[in-house]
């Protein structure tokens, strides 16, 4: 049986009941989320609809006005979040790299004290800039000279050395020409054990366990555990 399908397991992410209003437009309405570890699921739905918005809640990065976010069962606001960041690989829509350099960005991560342990090499670094779709000559370059496309693939690459089994990803191959779409495909699926993204990409809605339509608000009660799985 599909993990979501389901209901004696603990979910690895639940989302109950959640509102949210963004510049005074209701996105949600006690809206109800759940995924498992193991699942693979799709966000989807028209540009404006709080994919991106439902994300960042999912990814501990917003609260919801009202409702609450769990993970393993425990509440985002008494520690839960705090144990998502030990399983999250986190790859946004728009890459925000604060780092200079290539190298700098990669091995940001691994400078706070939970991760010294896991530093990786040289070697790590330019195999996975590599794997990603970048030249592993690149490391001394500039962040600033990169494109949206090649800022997506350092995401994605230090999300391969960061080894995390849960991903979330946020539109992760949008700025990809097809060549490059069809490889991060490959690498998100083979990776990550848990996956949850939004993408517009019906090759990936193909590969997938599910994928949910976000509804909007006419229809409630809204819930993304309504919906067939493919
Ligand atoms: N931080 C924010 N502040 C105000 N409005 C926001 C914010 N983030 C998103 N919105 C609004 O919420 C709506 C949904 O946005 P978003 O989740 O980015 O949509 P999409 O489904 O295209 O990812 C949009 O109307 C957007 O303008
Ligand atoms: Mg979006």
């Amino acid at each position: 049986m599909p993990a979501y399908q389901d209901a004696k397991r603990v979910p690895l992410i639940e989302a109950r009941s959640i509102s949210v209003t963004r510049q005074g437009h209701q996105l949600f309405k006690e809206y109800s989320f759940k995924l498992y570890e193991g699942d693979k699921l799709c966000l989807s739905g028209p540009s404006g609809r709080g994919k991106t918005v439902l994300l960042r809640i999912l990814a501990g990065l917003d609260a919801p006005d009202s409702g609450q976010v769990f993970f393993n069962g425990m509440p985002y606001t008494t520690g839960g979040r705090k144990q998502l960041y030990k399983s999250l690989n986190w790859l946004p829509q728009r890459v925000c790299l604060l780092a200079d350099t290539i190298r700098a960005a990669l091995v940001a991560p691994f400078e706070v004290q939970a991760n010294l342990k896991l530093k990786p090499t040289e070697a790590e670094m330019r195999a996975a800039l590599t794997t990603a779709g970048l030249p592993k000559s690149a490391l001394a370059q500039a962040t600033q000279s990169l494109s949206g496309g090649e800022r997506q693939r350092l995401v994605l690459a230090r999300a391969l050395l960061l080894k995390r089994p849960l991903w979330i990803a946020d539109e992760p191959t949008a700025a990809l020409d097809k060549t490059r779409t069809l490889a991060c495909t490959k690498l998100l699926l083979e990776h990550a054990g848990t996956l949850l993204l939004v993408t517009h990409d019906p090759h990936l809605h193909s590969k997938v366990d599910k994928v949910i339509e976000l509804p909007d608000l006419a229809s409630t009660p809204q819930s993304g555990q309504q919906e067939q799985p493919q």
